[in-house]
């Protein structure tokens, strides 16, 4: 089948298949390293901004904390609250329009504040880290509101016996925070108990589509090198193999008719104009053979 095929066809398939090869190859590799380029990119982002609020965390912890301490008998300040000084930054932070699509939770499965309640996707991420306490971070993307996001999460694990204070029971935490929050949420956490994730959600869309653009790019310009690769073979072989052979195809069927007058033609130096001289050659000795047979005739008469 592919024996029987024209010079023309032959390279066009042969082509064909090496290319269709190596662009399944080549966008396989490509969308590999484009997906980990676009993940690194957005991690490294989430990374900074979860490093940002622990350190936001650990100020609260260490400065403001202890100089609020004394108010906190006659009155509950949440800005002694590590976890709610880093909510409120946040929020702050996503008022400029180029941070709206970003997220902050302290996603907790009985949270103090109803606004860190896990909802249901981040609960399952609070379960992975219950059932795998070795387990320190878990990303990927998931969809909020229409939104496309990678998120980065971290388990929240009750360390220091000094939580307990306020997490524990209503009657250990100090009255003025009972009157704030009520006694029926965030108690009765244990400690070493991993209560929830901290979780960034940095929006994906953007880098997401320049990393689909770019695969398109590099996509469309193997495309065009492939076509002109086989367009560039195909007008070669035309031009120096296929038109001079027929050419000398149509020249061997006139001298074969007994027309010795007939050339073969073709002035290049290579394989094609070697079969040309040989095919002169061979059409002169022809005619000098048809002339010895002729001539012992004419000696006879
Ligand atoms: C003085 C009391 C107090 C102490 C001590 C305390 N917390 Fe809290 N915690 C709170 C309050 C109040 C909130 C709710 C803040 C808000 O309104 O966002 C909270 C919120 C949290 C949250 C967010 C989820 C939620 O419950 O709303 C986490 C997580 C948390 N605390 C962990 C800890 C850890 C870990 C420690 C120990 C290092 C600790 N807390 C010590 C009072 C306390």
């Amino acid at each position: 089948m592919f024996k029987n095929l024209k010079l023309g066809k032959k390279f066009t398939l042969l082509l064909l298949s090496v290319f269709l090869g190596s662009l399944l190859l080549s966008s396989t590799a490509f969308a590999y390293v484009l997906n980990q380029n676009a993940q690194d990119q957005l991690m490294s982002k989430a990374l900074v901004l979860m490093q940002t609020m622990n350190s936001v965390r650990h100020y609260t912890n260490t400065q403001v904390n202890p100089e609020l301490e004394p108010r906190l008998e006659q009155e509950f300040l949440p800005e002694s609250v590590p976890a709610y000084a880093a909510r409120e930054v946040f929020e702050k932070l996503r008022e400029e329009t180029a941070y709206r699509e970003f997220f902050y939770k302290e996603a907790t499965l009985n949270p103090t504040n109803l606004r860190d309640k896990a909802d249901a996707f981040e609960t399952t991420v609070v379960e992975q880290f219950r059932n795998s306490p070795k387990l320190s971070e878990l990303q990927g993307f998931r969809k909020s509101a229409g939104n496309n996001l990678f998120y980065v999460a971290r388990p929240i694990q009750i360390k220091e016996q000094s939580c307990l204070q306020c997490h524990s029971t209503p009657s250990a935490a100090p009255a003025s925070m009972i009157e704030r929050y009520g006694e029926a949420n965030g108690f009765n956490w244990q400690l070493n108990e991993i209560v929830g994730a901290q979780m960034i959600s940095v929006p994906a869309r953007q880098v997401v589509s320049s990393a689909a653009q770019a695969f398109l790019l590099l996509m469309s310009i193997l495309l065009v090198v492939f076509a002109i690769a086989i367009f560039a073979v195909n007008a070669l072989l035309r031009r120096f193999v296929v038109r001079p052979l027929s050419r000398m195809a149509q020249v061997a069927e006139v001298v074969s008719t007994g027309d010795m007058g007939a050339e073969f033609e073709y002035s290049a130096k290579d394989e094609v104009g070697d079969i040309a001289k040989a095919f002169n050659r061979m059409k002169v000795s022809l005619s000098m053979a048809m002339q010895m047979l002729e001539q012992p005739q004419q000696y006879k008469d």
